[in-house]
């Protein structure tokens, strides 16, 4: 029998400093009472010069792996959903590789904007149900503060910086990921983009001009959007698990907009308090914020073992999908782990094999120059 996907770790990391609506009030044309009527948004995080997504993605990710009990050379994979790498390439993924030190894991970024943590999960779930691997990280990541124009108000209200992380396991008992739906309607991918700085729109003096490094949106169109696929990727996930949304204990929506997840409960005939919010506090962290009203919907109490949750979001692409989980935790192990001193190989490991690769060069061209 293939083995089933539990998610068995979890971990949240967002930046310290809080951006009210009273501050960007301060910057364009807008008020704390127009975004948290139009939005419920109240604050969001943003990230400091030191802070990236590879450094928030690898602090979720260690506080994932220590719920699981994991170290990070026991994973084989790791997912990084994100819309705002560190660069084009390399991948972030392969960046907070190195900063885990998990040597046994291959890596790859996954962009699928907001809905691109239900795209890692399923696909980590499909490779362990194949029996291909035994332990996967998905993190969604983004520093967003980065690439908003911070004087369109458009934009600029929305967006805040985090990450969150789940580990998932293979596990012979049933549960874990019970099943997903994934979609894209790409005729609607001017709807919502950052159209500079890739390879249709290098990045020159003339996009710079434009704003095309920006993050431009035609928000009423995605509001349309959004409330017609939320309620019905989640049916979808839910009858594809065969059970039906009277099972669902909790449903943790991308949190993008109030308005949006009111509208979805509506669409799904469930109450708003079974599905999970916390925009207010953090703004929509595009990819991250499914695993990151995860983390506080678990420390909130909300969720428990043997419960069947949702996930289900929508972004740019377009993108949306869904995934109905039967909720396990950690896997039961009496291993001991030791997340500070894994942390400080990864460091010495990243700085050797640096240091090596030098010398490898320098060995190399003494030889084939002296040939
Ligand atoms: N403050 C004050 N007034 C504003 C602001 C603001 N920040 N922004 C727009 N307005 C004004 C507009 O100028 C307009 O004024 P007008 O009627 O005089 O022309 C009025 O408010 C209405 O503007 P709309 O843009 O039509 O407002 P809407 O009801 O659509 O709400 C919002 C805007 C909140 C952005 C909404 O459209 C929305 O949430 N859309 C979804 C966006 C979203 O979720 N995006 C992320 C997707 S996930 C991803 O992939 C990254």
């Amino acid at each position: 029998m293939s083995p089933y996907a539990h998610i068995t770790g979890w971990g949240m990391a967002v930046p310290e400093r809080v951006m009210t609506n009273d501050d960007i009030a301060k910057m364009v044309d807008t008020s704390d009472e127009w975004i948290q009527s139009m939005t419920g948004i109240r604050e969001r995080r943003i990230a400091n010069d030191e802070q990236t997504t590879a450094s928030l993605a690898a602090d979720a990710a260690r506080k994932a792996l220590n719920v699981a009990n994991l170290k990070p050379a026991d994973l084989d994979l790791i997912i990084v959903s994100t819309s705002s790498p560190e660069h084009t390439f390399p991948s972030t993924a392969s960046l907070v590789q190195d900063r885990l030190g998990a040597y046994k894991a291959g890596a790859f970024d996954l962009l699928a904007a907001c809905t691109g943590f239900i795209y890692g999960v399923k696909l980590a779930t499909d490779s362990i149900r194949a029996d291909a691997i035994k332990n996967a990280l998905v993190i969604g990541a983004e520093t967003l503060s980065r690439l908003v124009n911070w004087n369109d108000r458009n934009t600029c209200i929305l967006f805040g910086d985090g990450a969150g992380a789940f580990v998932l396991q293979a596990a012979e008992d049933t549960g874990g990921v019970l099943s997903s739906v994934l979609r894209s309607d790409g005729s609607g991918a001017e709807l919502l983009s950052l159209p500079g700085g890739g390879s249709r729109y290098p990045t020159s003096p003339d996009t710079l001009k434009n704003g095309m490094h920006y993050i431009q949106m035609n928000g009423r169109e995605v509001f349309r959007f959004a409330t017609r696929v939320m309620a019905q990727a989640t049916e979808e996930a839910v009858e594809k698990a065969n059970i039906t949304m009277d099972d669902i204990h909790l449903v943790i929506p991308h949190q993008a907009n109030k308005r949006i997840i009111e509208a979805a409960a509506r669409g799904m005939n469930i109450p708003i308090e079974r599905c999970y919010m916390n925009l207010d506090r953090y703004g929509n962290t595009s990819t991250a914020s499914i695993p990151i009203a995860t983390c506080e919907a678990i420390q909130q109490g909300r969720i428990h073992p043997g419960d069947k949750i949702v996930f289900v979001g929508f972004g740019a692409g377009l993108t949306w999908g869904a995934a109905v989980a039967l909720w396990s935790g950690p896997l039961t192990t009496r291993r001991i782990i030791y997340p500070a001193r894994y942390r400080f190989y990864a460091r010495l490991r990243s700085i050797l094999l640096r240091w090596l690769r030098r010398i490898d060069a320098i060995i190399w061209g003494r030889y084939h120059n002296s040939g």
